[in-house]
């Protein structure tokens, strides 16, 4: 008798933060190394899985809708096993199935590394939902989605419990990974030809293992083959001297950094928890800009947060022409279940957060066409990324500002190369060049 092994597939849909597109990398990794195979198409998986987001309403609601046209495909194919991960997981647990009788598995953003032995499992529902301590000590394979670049995760979780923010809810207590098992990682990931990594953490700058943030950059600035080093996101409230230094000092360092200011009204900012005045704030990209003066400086606003007088937000938009920031993401308050800011008193109704967050837009707008268009006539490097999503005949790239940079398609020119391109064209969100 002839035994045919059909291979099983696996098909994952993430949403949310980086942190969310590096555990999908995780979960396919150990996926792939325990004998299954990526599929083409969901329609064509025999396991689903949705690594979801729940930092606002409308990332929890996307997930919701997704979650209801898959019902569909488990009446036509009941063997499709379908998984839950990510911060939704954690948040709501047990209580999916309930909810959705389709789903199969729910597992939180700490426990991924059960991903392999929980498909496997036949039969019951299960779920992976415990606090997990030793997290930082784990070393999972990653079958990383693009070329060139990398994401590395530094460290886990989140301490501030910023009064709006679920995130500490859902990814648990700050632990930092050992500076050698971090070098390992991003020696290996050179040594098979990236060039950049970013290292990933929900508080990259308050790191401290072994050794603290700016020293492990140090080390990784030495090793060799890599190009460019990236870290998302730092706390204001974290940004040391001694950071800045290592940006300026080290070569590969990009001069970018994504530094998310939430309010521009020191009244707002104790109401969030966020432990820095405006005053504070201005300081760090002062020293910044005097250290480095071209330097990229992107941030994340919050429009409308409880208690928001019409001077506060002015006090935000203020803030945007003062600091002249190359890119921000905006978004509107939205309650999330369980934290400070979902009870305060004084929550603002929709349409007054949607009209101070369209103004907000308008005005960043036109701050990063005028600073986008001063980069005109200039020669940057370029990381390039692949086929541009819009047009095919182009291809798109990063600078080392982190400014997305698109230019005519070259057979000599693939992923992962880093080219020089003049800067032809400044967009809202992309700059137009030509291969020099
Ligand atoms: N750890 C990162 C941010 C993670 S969440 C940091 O502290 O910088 C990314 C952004 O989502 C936040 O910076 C904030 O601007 C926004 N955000 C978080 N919770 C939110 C909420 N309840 N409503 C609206 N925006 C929120
Ligand atoms: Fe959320 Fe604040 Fe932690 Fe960022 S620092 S993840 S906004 S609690
Ligand atoms: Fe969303 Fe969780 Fe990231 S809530 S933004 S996926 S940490």
């Amino acid at each position: 008798m002839v035994v045919y092994w059909i291979m099983k597939k696996f098909s994952i849909k993430t949403f949310g933060c980086q942190m969310n597109v590096h555990d999908s990398e995780k979960m396919a990794g150990i996926l792939k190394a325990s004998g299954m195979a990526q599929a083409e198409d969901q329609s064509d998986a025999d396991i689903i899985i949705f690594n979801t987001c729940s930092i606002r309403q409308k990332a929890e609601q996307k997930f919701r809708s997704e979650l209801g046209r898959i019902k569909s495909v488990k009446k036509k194919r009941p063997g499709v096993k379908i998984a839950v991960a990510g911060c939704i997981a954690q948040q709501r647990g047990a209580e999916i199935f309930k909810r959705a009788g389709h789903v199969d598995y729910v597992i939180g953003p700490q426990n991924i590394h059960l991903i392999g032995d929980m498909v496997k499992s036949e039969g019951v529902k299960k779920t992976a939902l415990e606090d997990n301590p030793d997290i930082a000590g784990l070393e999972l394979p990653a079958l990383r989605g693009e070329k060139g670049r990398a994401w590395v995760s530094i460290m886990y979780g989140c301490n501030n419990f910023c009064s709006y923010c679920i995130v500490p809810y859902t990814r648990g207590r700050e632990k930092s990974r050992a500076s050698e098992s971090i070098l390992r990682e991003i020696r290996g990931l050179a040594k098979d030809g990236f060039r950049e990594v970013t290292l990933l953490g929900q508080n990259v700058n308050s790191f401290r293992s072994d050794t603290d943030f700016p020293e492990l950059l140090h080390k990784i600035n030495e090793i060799e083959g890599l190009k460019r080093i990236r870290f998302v996101t730092n706390h204001p409230r974290d940004l040391s001297d001694r950071l800045v230094e290592a940006m300026e000092r080290l070569d590969k360092v990009c001069e970018h950094i994504h530094l998310p200011l939430q309010s521009g009204s020191t009244r707002i900012l104790g109401l969030m928890n966020r432990g820095y005045a405006y005053g504070d704030y201005k300081e760090k990209i002062d020293k910044l800009r005097d250290r480095m003066p071209d330097i990229s400086i992107t941030s994340d606003i919050i429009a409308g947060f409880p208690t928001e007088t019409d001077k506060d937000h002015g006090d935000t938009v203020k803030a945007l022409g003062e600091i002249g920031f190359d890119g921000i993401f905006a978004f509107k308050f939205s309650p999330r279940p369980g934290t400070a800011a979902s009870l305060m008193e004084g929550q603002l109704p929709e349409d007054l957060k949607a009209e101070r967050l369209h103004e907000i837009l308008r005005i960043q707008d036109g701050i990063t066409l005028v600073k986008n268009k001063g980069l005109e006539g200039s020669i940057a490097d370029v990381l390039v990324e692949g086929l541009s999503q819009t047009d095919g005949d182009r291809l798109t790239g990063r600078t080392r500002t982190n400014k997305i940079v698109n230019f005519k398609k070259d057979p000599g020119i693939s992923a992962g190369s880093i080219i020089r391109v003049r800067i032809l064209e400044a967009k809202k969100h992309s700059l137009k060049g030509e291969v020099v």
